[in-house]
């Protein structure tokens, strides 16, 4: 049935369909809040990462199980409007268990070498760098691996970063960065 042209609802900013979205979340977690350890959770990362993800997996770059094949399936501009989606979404932490012997450790060596791009729970990252407080253990140990392998490519600095720390304090000091970041709790007043 026709409706007259005032009836038509009309979205009041460009948004993204939200079936585009659900096909992200049913692997993302509700608002692209993973609830698992091997997805990482997308909500609340920066716009510009996101895009800039989203193009590494499709041209290779960046090693991937499901996004490779999946990121064709999406436009620049659909990924433009998911990238603004998911950054405006609240990045929610999980209790993970923790060595604290290990993220202390990590602690410290977070603030030699990671620390000036991609911040702490007390300073904001860089631009397009994004967040590794609180995002999940497995997740953080297989992308590194992946940097490591060079299956994923970093930008030059961070690759320089990466190879400083595994040569000094081998794979136990990435093992202590990952305690590190999984011990960021949960914020207080969030239910989990
Ligand atoms: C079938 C499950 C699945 C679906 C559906 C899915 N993802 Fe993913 N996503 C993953 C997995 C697993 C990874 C880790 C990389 C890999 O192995 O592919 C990932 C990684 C990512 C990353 C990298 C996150 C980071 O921290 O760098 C982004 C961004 C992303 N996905 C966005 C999306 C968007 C946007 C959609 C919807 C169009 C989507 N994903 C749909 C499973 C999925
Ligand atoms: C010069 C800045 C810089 C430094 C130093 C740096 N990184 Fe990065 N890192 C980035 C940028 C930018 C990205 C995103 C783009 C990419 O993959 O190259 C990134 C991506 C990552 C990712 C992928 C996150 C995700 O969601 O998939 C991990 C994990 C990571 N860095 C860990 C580290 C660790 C650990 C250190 C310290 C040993 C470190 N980085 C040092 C800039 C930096």
């Amino acid at each position: 049935m026709l409706m007259a042209d005032d009836e038509i609802p009309q979205p009041a900013s460009p948004m993204v369909p939200s079936l585009t979205i659900q096909t992200c979340t049913g692997c993302h977690g509700p608002a692209g809040n993973s609830l698992s350890s091997a997805i990482p959770s997308i909500a609340g990362l920066p716009r510009d990462y996101l895009r800039e993800v989203m193009g590494d997996y499709r041209h290779g770059g960046r090693f991937s199980t499901v996004m490779g094949r999946l990121a064709q399936a999406y436009s620049d501009e659909q990924v433009a409007q998911l990238a603004d989606y998911f950054s405006r979404q609240t990045f929610k932490r999980h209790k993970q268990s923790v060595d604290w012997d290990q993220a202390f450790k990590g602690k410290q060596l977070h603030r030699l070498y990671c620390r000036q791009c991609h911040g702490d729970l007390n300073r904001a990252p860089e631009p397009g760098s994004p967040v590794l407080n609180g995002r999940w253990m497995d997740y953080l140990r297989w992308t590194l691996q992946d940097y490591l392998l060079g299956v994923s490519q970093a930008d030059e600095e961070m690759s320089g970063a990466l190879t400083r720390l595994v040569r000094r304090h081998g794979e136990q000091g990435l093992d202590a960065l990952v305690h590190y970041y999984g011990s960021a709790r949960p914020k207080s007043k969030s239910s989990e």
